[in-house]
């Protein structure tokens, strides 16, 4: 994938060369200088690291949050570290995102639940079966340089220790200007279909829940390698619950969620208070982009975009 460096030309004259920071303190454990958001400055004032110390690495709760971790999400596809986020901090970012609304992308389509194989499959066939995915979505270049969304993107630990629970050798934040970082946000009515992912893990944090509705329904594992279960995702179309996870997530809450081979949505969203989901984009790659074709895509659903045939 090529690694597109447009995005990383600085005007010098306008930004002064940054200090050198001490290897031994984490910048963003610091209190904040310049450009920093007035309030949040700090890992400690977003994440809960009495909880979750994930600032030290090889401790015996951190090695027991991976192995939890790992056990979860061997028979599970979800893996949540609830609380993970302060509340106070997560609603300051759900601000931040839902002030951006009016310049987000506005998904509206019906989506297959499938990537495209090439293949042509019959009508009705699960492969054609098309569901609706209506949301916004706020994209990287969007959320300001200072959000306290990006302070806990960047921070090293939670990388580190993704990467460790994923058993990854390598692990880099995406350096996409449109989706390294990204937050959906899902109003009344809005969804996201039945799918499978076409990557193999998301991971999101909870900024806002709505009143109702909004719920992460999925069925672990419903099909493999081997086995694409085409009557059981059928069956789960036309209502079948069995063996259907519901899940409500909660605000702060950190998710990890392998969806390449389980079946899941979020139910509709029900009331004026709205959904805000913040996503975070890793690859075992370095210098990864999302590629150009997906991107003009997302461009046609920018406000004052051209109208497409599914808007
Ligand atoms: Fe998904």
């Amino acid at each position: 994938m090529a690694l597109d460096t447009s995005s990383k030309i600085a005007t010098p004259d306008r930004h002064p060369p940054r200090q050198p920071e001490s290897a031994a303190v984490d910048p963003l454990l610091r209190a904040g200088d310049g450009g920093r958001a007035t309030r949040f400055n700090t890992i400690p004032e977003i994440v809960d690291l009495d909880r979750y110390p994930l600032h030290q690495p090889g401790s015996e709760a951190v090695d027991a949050l991976l192995r939890e971790g790992r056990a979860t999400l061997e028979h599970d596809a979800l893996f949540s570290l609830p609380g993970f986020v302060r509340p106070e901090a997560a609603s300051f970012m759900a601000a931040e995102i839902e002030a951006r609304v009016p310049v987000a992308c506005r998904h509206g389509t019906d989506r297959a639940s499938y990537d495209s194989d090439g293949k042509s499959w019959p009508a009705g066939h699960p492969r054609t079966v098309k569901h609706l995915f209506r949301y916004h979505q706020v994209l990287n270049h969007q959320i300001p340089n200072n959000s306290p969304l990006r302070r806990l993107y960047c921070w090293e630990p939670l990388r580190e220790f993704l990467r460790q629970l994923m058993g990854y050798e390598t692990f880099y934040r995406s350096e996409c200007p449109h989706l390294a970082l990204s937050a959906k946000v899902a109003g009344d009515g809005d969804t996201d279909g039945w799918h499978f992912d076409g990557n193999d893990v998301v991971f999101s944090v909870v900024l806002k829940e709505p009143e109702q509705g909004g719920l992460f329904e999925y069925v672990p594992n419903l099909r493999t390698d081997k086995d694409e279960n085409y009557d059981a995702v059928a069956a789960v179309f036309d209502g079948n619950r069995d063996g259907m996870r519901s899940v409500k997530l909660s605000v702060g809450d950190l998710n990890v969620f392998q969806g390449d081979y389980t079946l899941h949505r979020v139910s509709p969203v029900k009331g004026d208070r709205k959904r805000v989901v913040g996503l975070f984009c890793y690859d075992r790659v370095p210098g990864t982009n999302f590629g150009e074709p997906y991107i003009e895509e997302l461009r046609r659903y920018l406000p004052g975009a051209a109208p497409t045939r599914n808007s």
